[in-house]
C-alpha cells in the first residue's frame, strides 16, 4: 500500500523533470520539494519496511579435512532441512563434483541445523501434482540424485541427530553408514503413507535390501517414525551415539568414523552386524516361496486394516514386492516412481495433504484470535476423580514428566485411579516403548490424596469427578478457597455448562472446561471449551498446554454437547432411528464401517457406555429438541441391565476377546416403521446430519473455522480421513447435493432433516465450507 502511494507523486515529479523546459521555474521549485520529501519519506519507509528476503544462498557447504569431505546441509532461511526441487538441483550439482575428487576418501552427510537433520521433502511441490507422469518423474529426479550418492566412488556416512524422515531417510539409505545421536529429537521412519504417497525417492527399494523384507514393510506400510535407538535394533542405523554427546563434536565423530573404516576389519564388523540383526528373517526372505507368503500376509494385514480406503500402503507393497527380486535397483526404482505417481494423483493423498495442512495450522494456533499475551505454565497438576477418566489423566500427565496429584473420595477409589495410569503404562512396556524402570519413573509423577493435600500449590487442576451439577458446584467453590490465585481450574464435563460451574468460584475468568476423550491415552483431541468468563490468557494457556502434553486442541463455545459430542449425537440418534425401523445392528454398523467411520454408530454405543448415551442423548434433546431426541430406546435397554461393554452387555454381548449381536436387543427395540433402505441410504441417514448440526454449530460460532469441524471429528471420533473431514466431504459431494438429498429425507422422515439455514445461504451464492 505505502509504496503505491509513495510512487504516483514520484512518478509525476520525474515527469516534471523531463518537460521542465516548459515549465516555470516556480513550478519547478514546487516539484522538486516534493521530490525531495517523497524522497524523504521513502528513506524512511525503506528502514522501517521489512527488508526484502535475499536470494536464497546454498543449501550445502563443503568442507574438507584429512581427505575427508563433510557436506553440511543447512537450508537458508528455513528452520528445517527440507528437500525442495532448488535444494535437490543444488545437491545434484554438488555430487556431480564430488563424484571427480580424487583427493577425497570419504564423505560425511551432516546438518548444519542442531538436532534438526532432513524432515523431508517439500509438501506444497507434491499437492498440485494431477497427472501420474509428472508424479512419476518428480520421483525419478530424486531418485537420480540419490543413485549418485549411492555411485560415489567412495564411502558415504550420513551422521544423524533430529528428525530425518522421508526423503531425509532415503537420502541415508543412499549412503554406506549411518550413525545416529540417541536423542529425544532423532526420529526416523518413512511416513509418505501418512500423506497418501509412498516413499519415492528409494525408500521402497534400499530399506528392504538394507533390513530385510518384513521389518522395512513394518516402517513403509504404517509410516511409523521411531528413536535411534529402535532404528539402531531394526538395523537402519550402523551406531549408536549416546545421548548425551555434545552436537557440536558430531562433525569430529563422522571424521573419526570415515578413518576408522579405512581399516578393513571395521567395515567387515558393520557388515557382520547387520548379517547378525535378523537372520531368521532373511532366511524366509531369500526363499521365494518365503517371500510370497510374507508378502500375502502382509497385503492381508493392509486391505484388514485400511478396508480398501487408502491405496498408498498396496501401492507401497506393490512397489517393495516388485522391486525387491530385481537384481539391478535401477530397475526396482523405475516402479517405485510410476507407483508414487498413481498414488500421489489420488483424491485420498489430496485430502490426506489438506489434514497435514489443517494439523500444521493446529501448531502455529493460539486459540485465541490475535492474540499475542503471556502464556501460563502449568507445572504441577491437581485431578479431581480417580475414575476412568481421572486416572488417564494423571497417566497422561505422568508420561509427560508432569507431577500429578490425584483426589478421590476415598485412598481405595484413588488407588483404582492409579492401577488405571499403571495399565496403560505397562501397555508401552509389553511393546517396549518403555523399560519398567522408565515405567517406575513415570508412575512416580503420580501421587494420591482423599483430602486436598498437596492442592496448595497447583497450578491447574483438572476435575473429572462424576457429572452432577451440583456436586461440581460444590467441589469447586471448596477448592477456590484451597488454591493459589494464579491456578486456573478446568472442567472435563461431556455436558454441564462450564460458566455455570466458574460462578461456583470467584476465579470465573480463570475457569475453563477441558474435555479429554477416553481412552485419554489415545484420543488425540481435546475440546478447550471457554465459557462466558474465561480470559484470553486462560484459552491461550490452556491451547498452549494442551499441545505440549501431545495434544491437538480446537476451542469451542460453551453450548450442550460442546461441539463433538454435539454432532455425533446427531448421527448416533439418527442409527438409533434405524434400529427401531427394524435395520439389525450389523447392517447398521457395517454400513457406516464401509463408509469409513472407525466402528459402527451401534458399536459405539455400547463402547461409551448405554447409561452415558442416554444422559448425553436427554441433554442433547433438551437443548436442541426432536433431531437429538432417543424415542426413550436406550432408557429402556439401560433398566435392563445393559451398560455395554463396561458390563460385558450391550447391543453385543462380550466374551473375552470376542462380541457378537445379542439377539435378545430386539425385544428392548421398539418398532416405529419399516426400512427397506440399501446401506448407501442408510450411511446419508446417519452422515448429513452430522454436516447439517456442524453448518449450525458455525452459524452459532462455536468454533471458529470450518477447519475446526473437521480437526475436532477426525481427531475426536476418527472421521475417516480419506475423505478429508466432514466439511470437506461436504464440499466434496457438492452443497447442492446435501441439500438435496436433505430435502428429500425431511419430505420422507421429517422436520428434523431440513437443511440449516446456513446450506441454503451456501447454495444460493454457490459458496463452500472451505
Ligand atoms: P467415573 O465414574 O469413572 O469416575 C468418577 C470418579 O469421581 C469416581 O472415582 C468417584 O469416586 C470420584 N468422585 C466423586 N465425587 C468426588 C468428589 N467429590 N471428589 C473427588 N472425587 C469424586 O467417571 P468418568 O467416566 O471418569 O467421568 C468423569 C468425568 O469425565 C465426568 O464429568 C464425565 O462427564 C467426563 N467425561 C467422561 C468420558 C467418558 O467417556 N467416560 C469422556 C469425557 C469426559
Amino acid at each position: 500500500m505505502e509504496s503505491t502511494v509513495l510512487r504516483e507523486p514520484f512518478e509525476t515529479a520525474g515527469l516534471a523533470h523531463r518537460h521542465h523546459d516548459n515549465a516555470i521555474a516556480e513550478e519547478i521549485h514546487e516539484v522538486e520539494q516534493i521530490t525531495a520529501e517523497v524522497l524523504k519519506l521513502e528513506d524512511e519507509m525503506e528502514a522501517i519496511r521489512p527488508q526484502h528476503v535475499q536470494e536464497p544462498g546454498p543449501a550445502f557447504r563443503l568442507e574438507v579435512e584429512d581427505n575427508i569431505g563433510i557436506l553440511i546441509f543447512d537450508a537458508p532461511t528455513e528452520k528445517v532441512n527440507i528437500l525442495s526441487t532448488p535444494v535437490m538441483h543444488e545437491l545434484n550439482t554438488r555430487l556431480d563434483e564430488l563424484q571427480s575428487r580424487a583427493d577425497l576418501q570419504a564423505l560425511i552427510f551432516l546438518s548444519g541445523k542442531e538436532g534438526n537433520f532432513i524432515a523431508g521433502a517439500k509438501i506444497e511441490e507434491i499437492e498440485n501434482i494431477s497427472d501420474p507422469k509428472d508424479g512419476a518423474e518428480k520421483a525419478a529426479m530424486g531418485q537420480a540424485v540419490f543413485s549418485k550418492i549411492d555411485a560415489l566412488p567412495f564411502p558415504t556416512i550420513a551422521v544423524i541427530d533430529g528428525a530425518c524422515v522421508g526423503g531425509g531417510l532415503e537420502l541415508v539409505l543412499a549412503c554406506d553408514y549411518r550413525l545416529a545421536r540417541d536423542s529425544d529429537k532423532t526420529r526416523l521412519g518413512l511416513p509418505e503413507v501418512r500423506l497418501g504417497i509412498i516413499p519415492g525417492f528409494g525408500g521402497t527399494q534400499r530399506l528392504p535390501r538394507l533390513i530385510g523384507i518384513q521389518r522395512a514393510l513394518d516402517f513403509i506400510l504404517t509410516g511409523k517414525l521411531v528413536d535411534a535407538q529402535r532404528a539402531y535394533r531394526a538395523g537402519i542405523v550402523d551406531r549408536l551415539i549416546a545421548k548425551e554427546f555434545p552436537p557440536q563434536r558430531l562433525r569430529r565423530l563422522g571424521v573419526e568414523f570415515a578413518r576408522e573404516i579405512r581399516k578393513p576389519e571395521a567395515r567387515q564388523k558393520i557388515a557382520d552386524r547387520r548379517n547378525r540383526v535378523n537372520p531368521q528373517t532373511l532366511l524366509l526372505e531369500r526363499n521365494f516361496l518365503g517371500r510370497k507368503v510374507l508378502f500375502d500376509q502382509a497385503r492381508r494385514r493392509t486391505l484388514a486394516e485400511t478396508k480398501g480406503h487408502y491405496p498408498a500402503p498396496e501401492l507401497a507393497l506393490e512397489a517393495v514386492e516388485k522391486g525387491f527380486s530385481k537384481k539391478d535397483i535401477a530397475e526396482g526404482l523405475k516402479i517405485e516412481a510410476e507407483l508414487l505417481g498413481k498414488a500421489i494423483v489420488t483424491n485420498v493423498s489430496k485430502n490426506l495433504v489438506k489434514i497435514f495442512y489443517l494439523t500444521e495450522a493446529v501448531k502455529k494456533d493460539t486459540g485465541v484470535e490475535n492474540y499475542s499475551g503471556p502464556i501460563q505454565e502449568f507445572q504441577k497438576i491437581g485431578v479431581l476423580g480417580a475414575g476412568l477418566m481421572g486416572g488417564g489423566i494423571a497417566q497422561l500427565m505422568a508420561h509427560n514428566d508432569l507431577p500429578a496429584r490425584m483426589k478421590d473420595v476415598n485412598l481405595a477409589a484413588v488407588a483404582k485411579g492409579m492401577e488405571a495410569a499403571a495399565r496403560v503404562f505397562s501397555e508401552s512396556v509389553k511393546k517396549r516403548r518403555l523399560t519398567p524402570k522408565e515405567m517406575q519413573n513415570k508412575m512416580a509423577f503420580i501421587s494420591g490424596t482423599a483430602d486436598y493435600s498437596g492442592f496448595h500449590h497447583v497450578d491447574l487442576v483438572i476435575e473429572a469427578i462424576v457429572e452432577i451439577l451440583d456436586v461440581k458446584k460444590k467441589v469447586f467453590a471448596e477448592i477456590d478457597n484451597l488454591l493459589p490465585s494464579h491456578s486456573v481450574i478446568v472442567s472435563n464435563t461431556s455436558s454441564l455448562p462450564i460458566s455455570e460451574m466458574a460462578n461456583a468460584t470467584k476465579r470465573p475468568d480463570k475457569f475453563a472446561g477441558l474435555h479429554f476423550f477416553n481412552p485419554v491415552h489415545r484420543m488425540p483431541l481435546v475440546e478447550v471449551i471457554r465459557g462466558e468468563n474465561t480470559s484470553d490468557v486462560t484459552v491461550a494457556s490452556l491451547v498452549a498446554f494442551a499441545k505440549k502434553i501431545g495434544k491437538t486442541p480446537i476451542v469451542v463455545k460453551d453450548s450442550p454437547g460442546f461441539l463433538v459430542n454435539r454432532i455425533l449425537g446427531a448421527y448416533m440418534a439418527e442409527a438409533g432411528r434405524l434400529l427401531m425401523e427394524g435395520a439389525t445392528v450389523e447392517q447398521i454398523d457395517n454400513a457406516l464401517l464401509e463408509f469409513g467411520m472407525p466402528m459402527g454408530p451401534i458399536n459405539l454405543f455400547d463402547e461409551v457406555g448405554l447409561d452415558v448415551a442416554a444422559k448425553v442423548s436427554h441433554i442433547l434433546e433438551n437443548a436442541f429438541g426432536a433431531r437429538m431426541a432417543g424415542e426413550g430406546m436406550m432408557d429402556k435397554i439401560v433398566e435392563s441391565g445393559r451398560l455395554g461393554k463396561k458390563n460385558g452387555k450391550g447391543f453385543y454381548i462380550y466374551e473375552g476377546k470376542n462380541k457378537k449381536v445379542d439377539p435378545a436387543i430386539y425385544a428392548f427395540i421398539p418398532k416405529t416403521g419399516k426400512f427397506d433402505g440399501s446401506a448407501a441410504a442408510m450411511q446419508d441417514r446417519c452422515v448429513l446430519p452430522m454436516i447439517n448440526e456442524a453448518a449450525m454449530c458455525l452459524s452459532e460460532g462455536l468454533v471458529r473455522r470450518p477447519a475446526d469441524v473437521d480437526i475436532g471429528m477426525i481427531f475426536g471420533t476418527g472421521f475417516p480421513p480419506f475423505r478429508g473431514g466432514l466439511l470437506r466431504y461436504a464440499d466434496a459431494r457438492g452443497i447442492d447435493n446435501i441439500v438435496g438429498k436433505l430435502e428429500t429425507l425431511a419430505g420422507k422422515y421429517g422436520e428434523r432433516f431440513k437443511p440449516a439455514a446456513r446450506l441454503m445461504e451456501m447454495k444460493q451464492s454457490g459458496k463452500k465450507f472451505y
